[in-house]
């Protein structure tokens, strides 16, 4: 029996790495689609797998901006020896390895013209330098290549305030690189660089339109629909799965969860939000054709979800109960830990109900408050505490059986529980639990 052929992509995350790879692994395992991050790093991994990925699936991903397909790999002794050392043997294997590299010029008859990206993702700092050359040298390759053929080809520029040479999704999009030319992405990792080009990038038109066009909004409290993807897919929801929200103010998270063809139901306290969270689900039906949209949402206590809910009917749960209050100014360590405190009874109540109405072996996401303080420390919330999650485990999102056993992993990703999303000018920021029952 022959081996079946393995495929690698690489995924170039956003800006909070550890949440798009927790968001991969989770929707993954949801979807059964099988495979082993085979390197790791904050600006890029790969993934080897024996099916084709559907590159439509970054839609779903809130936390993926790039996705390719590896066309082949270098070492990273070649690299630094091409381009710290400009040995010319070292050179010469780097333009051999590119030779692998047909860039996948979409018509059958070679184009008069074409623009096409070059963009770099390095975690090597030494290499940082050189970026900008190394980007020309292989912008400079596959223009003489396409010269060869009779294509008149230019390669894109950037801004000099750019720290890396590297195209934004934006800027794909908008020069339609993936349909009419290509973008070769150039990773650089520890031990070794791959070569890929772009099959798909995140459209971030979508979400703000989710965001900015919903005909109702409310800027405080709202969590962005980037986010609310993300904790819909770290609950494990999917098609005609029933998924709760029960803080669900204006309905953000809700509309992730409509998107993924879940049967949506919300709750919030406040009669306002459940006429808001109403009108703009309808929205997202009307907008996304999604005409059968299932969704029901309730005015009631999140407290005593179980009066309201029947027992263990709920698929999955993903929710943000209450972040505490805005702060002007920055709180003390015991000012934070005064603001925990006063929630720790509204997040007690409602773990102890979640626990009844939903069915076993299935998934929570929930946000806490974590509060910067005036001494540069962070106060997080107590609910990972075994008495605080009312029965509920933890889910660890950086299970090892997603890793091959050769990947080195960094910052000893496999223990950490939580993850946290703060901005840097930010007093309050997210922690995010998965916890299964
Ligand atoms: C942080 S907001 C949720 C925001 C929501 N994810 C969105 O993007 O619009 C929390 C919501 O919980 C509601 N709420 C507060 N206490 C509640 C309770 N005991 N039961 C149900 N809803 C409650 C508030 O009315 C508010 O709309």
């Amino acid at each position: 029996m022959t081996n079946p052929e393995k495929i690698t992509y690489t995924f170039i995350p956003g800006k909070n790495w550890k949440l798009s790879l927790a968001e991969l692994l989770s929707l993954s395992k949801t979807r059964n689609y099988r495979f082993k991050v085979t390197s790791l790093s904050k600006s890029f991994f790969t993934i080897t797998t024996e099916r084709t990925l559907d590159p439509t699936i970054i839609d779903d991903l809130g936390g993926t901006i790039k996705i390719g397909r590896v066309i082949s790999s270098i070492s990273m002794k070649t690299v630094k020896d091409a381009f710290i050392h400009k040995t010319k043997s070292a050179q010469v294997a780097f333009r051999a390895n590119l030779s692998e590299c047909a860039p996948n010029q979409t018509s059958a008859t070679p184009l008069k013209e074409c623009v096409f990206g070059v963009s770099l993702y390095i975690e090597d700092y030494d290499l940082f330098r050189f970026s900008a050359r190394i980007q020309r040298f292989i912008g400079s390759y596959f223009k003489e290549k396409l010269a060869s053929s009779g294509t008149r080809a230019r390669f894109m520029g950037f801004p000099r305030s750019r720290r890396l040479p590297q195209l934004t999704h934006v800027e794909v999009l908008k020069k339609e690189l993936i349909s009419k030319s290509f973008e070769i992405l150039f990773c650089l990792g520890r031990d070794e660089g791959i070569v890929a080009t772009t099959l798909a990038v995140h459209n971030p038109f979508e979400f703000q339109k989710r965001d900015m066009e919903r005909p109702i909004q409310r800027e405080i409290f709202s969590i962005p629909p980037r986010l609310a993807k993300i904790m819909v897919n770290l609950s494990s929801c999917s098609q005609g799965k029933v998924f709760l929200d029960p803080f669900c103010g204006t309905g953000t998270i809700l509309q992730e969860a409509l998107l993924a063809r879940a049967r949506v139901r919300g709750m919030d306290i406040d009669p306002w939000c459940i006429k808001a969270s109403c009108t703009n689900l309808e929205w997202a039906k009307r907008e996304y054709q999604l005409q059968d949209a299932d969704y029901t949402i309730l005015l009631g206590d999140a407290r005593h979800l179980a009066i309201r809910i029947e027992k263990e009917t709920i698929d999955c749960i993903a929710t943000e109960p209450d972040l505490g209050p805005a702060l002007r100014h920055l709180p003390t360590e015991e000012g934070a830990r005064k603001i925990q405190r006063k929630l720790r009874p509204l997040y007690h109540d409602f773990l102890k109900e979640a626990h009844i109405i939903l069915r076993d072996g299935r998934n929570m996401v929930l946000t806490t408050p974590y509060i910067r303080t005036r001494n540069g420390s962070f106060v997080s919330s107590s609910i990972k505490e075994d008495d605080a999650t009312m029965g509920f485990k933890p889910v660890f999102p950086f299970n090892k059986e997603f890793f091959a056993s050769t990947t080195p992993l960094i910052e000893d990703l496999t223990k950490s529980l939580s993850l946290i999303e703060i901005g840097q000018r930010h007093k309050i920021g997210r922690e995010i639990h998965v916890f299964q029952k």
